[in-house]
């Protein structure tokens, strides 16, 4: 028996799956953590929280799975994209990681772009300066915090430290790079350019390698923490989407995915570098060596309905734990019971601000047209419609870029909602599946590893192999034609509240 490791380092959480050589699951297991938002609008979280989650997983599906350290082949990690791991010479974390969902650097993004150049950092990093992305916080940490600054040897991404910490290896890979605006994304390698122009030095920059390469070993230490093997294979493994798009078999033209997770994110493989000259959309380097993607994300997809969850569902939680049930599952119940439309109630997804296609870090949720006779489950499905509208106006720009196939392949925890994907398909317009191996991040990070330890020849091609769809939810014509008035009023909304967001945020 030969087995596979695939860590997903979540926002939420951190989850491990050990995988049979076939892509079958063996074992899961998942540790929870805390964001912590400071400020409105900021969230970071403690590097220390993933490596100790990872540790607790890893060792969890080895004792569920009954596999021995010797069979595990290798080790592939996915990770929460863009956020800033400083440390100091020996590694040791200096401040709390500032993630991917804080909008705390709009004036470093202006700085930067003033710094590069809107059009060379657009042609170079191939995405405008973005207060999600990792060099404005770099700029963000050097002008509040240069004590901290001062002290930092070493730049990382989410996952990289958690690499770090398996392998004492500082390193980094392509797709997660692509999206810190530092990385020459057509050259595939760090830009000296935008480099000089941040005033930084490359020597903060960790080396560079393709996802499915060998970055390192099981170090000793980590080995007596984890139960693992020392001198286990370990591969670059991807940021978190370009992982799903793996796990999801979205590695070849033509295939394209939505993820519903914290995040919301449209997705579709290119084999060539095709750059949104407006910034709405992101294109980063893919998990496929030499190979592209474009996608959006949206701040808040399944983090709107968790927060309602959270803030406004004590009764649907305390009855479900009751019930052994989850849930998602009685809200999706109650959202059901709405009409389309939910009673023409509007809702506005910008909990953190919004990225695509806004590009508005003030921006913030809404309730549009609320009205006494409104009940919770109104607001529950004009949650999860706002969401799904996020995604349709985004899905409308990918497919002005020609990158969209015509079906749509559903991932994240929000997937998992029947009723959320019919709404998918139906706001969409176009067939939904599902793949058989719903772990598409942890998946993705295994098949990685797979290939870096020569089980499989290529990523493609353990993709066509391991991957299966099911059967496809298909649109209905009335309910498109239900929903499409009210899809039209949402993307009117937002022009409509800049100023009021940008006037709040000055407050
Ligand atoms: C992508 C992005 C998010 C995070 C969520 O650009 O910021 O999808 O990777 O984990």
């Amino acid at each position: 028996m030969k087995a596979l490791l695939g860590v997903d380092l979540g926002t939420s959480g951190t989850k491990t799956v050990l995988f049979d050589e076939w892509g079958v699951t063996l074992a899961s297991a998942s540790e929870e953590y805390p964001m912590a938002q400071p400020k409105n609008g900021w969230a970071e979280q403690d590097p220390d929280d993933w490596w100790r989650a990872t540790q607790h997983t890893i060792r969890a599906v080895l004792e569920k799975s009954g596999v021995a350290a010797k069979d595990v082949v290798s080790l592939g990690i996915s990770g929460q994209m863009h956020g800033l791991v400083l440390t100091d010479k020996e590694g040791r974390v200096l401040r709390p990681a500032i993630l991917w969902c804080d909008g705390r650097t709009g004036e470093e993004c202006e700085e930067l772009t003033q710094r590069v150049g809107k059009e060379r950092l657009i042609a170079i990093s191939a995405n405008p300066a973005l207060t999600g992305f990792t060099a404005g916080k770099i700029l963000w940490v050097r002008k509040h915090e240069p004590e901290v600054y001062a002290r930092a040897a070493h730049i990382l991404l989410p996952k990289d430290y958690v690499r770090f910490r398996l392998t004492g290896l500082f390193a980094s890979e392509m797709s997660d790079a692509s999206g810190t605006n530092m990385l020459d994304v057509p050259a595939r390698a760090w830009s000296k350019e935008i480099a000089d122009a941040m005033d930084l030095s490359m020597d903060l920059l960790p080396p560079l390698y393709e996802s499915s390469a060998v970055v390192g070993h099981i170090t000793e230490e980590a080995a007596a923490l984890t139960g693992l093997m020392a001198g286990m294979p370990v591969a670059g493994g991807a940021a978190d989407n370009m992982a799903g798009a793996i796990g999801t078999g979205v590695a070849s033209l033509g295939k394209a995915f939505t993820t519903i997770g914290t995040s919301g994110v449209v997705y579709a493989h290119s084999d060539t570098v095709q750059i949104d000259p407006a910034g709405r959309v992101h294109t980063f380097c893919s998990a496929v060596p030499g190979a592209y993607t474009v996608m959006s994300c949206t701040l808040s997809a399944g983090l709107s309905l968790k927060w309602f969850r959270d803030t406004l569902c004590a009764a649907e939680m305390e009855t479900a734990k009751e019930m052994g049930t989850d849930p998602y599952v009685l809200m999706n119940e109650q959202a059901a019971k709405s009409p389309i439309g939910a009673n023409r109630l509007l809702f506005l997804p910008y909990l953190m601000g919004e990225r695509s296609p806004l590009l508005d870090s003030n921006a913030r949720g809404a309730f549009v047209g609320l009205s006494a006779m409104h009940t919770r489950r109104d607001l529950l499905r004009a949650v999860m419609e706002g969401v799904m509208y996020s995604q349709r106006q985004n899905l409308d720009i990918l497919r002005g870029m020609h990158v969209v196939p015509e079906k749509m392949l559903a991932c994240g925890g929000g997937a998992k909602s029947p009723f959320w994907r019919q709404m998918m398909a139906d706001i969409f317009d176009m067939p939904v599946a599902t793949v058989q191996n719903t772990e598409g991040p942890a998946l993705g990070a295994a098949i990685l590893a797979g290939v870096a330890g020569g089980l499989y020849d290529s990523v493609p091609k353990a993709c066509e192999a391991l991957i299966h769809d099911q059967e496809p939810l298909q649109p209905d014509a009335q309910r498109h034609a239900a929903y499409e008035p009210f899809y039209q009023l949402y993307t009117r909304l937002y022009p409509g509240l800049a100023d009021a967001y940008a006037a709040l945020a000055a407050l």
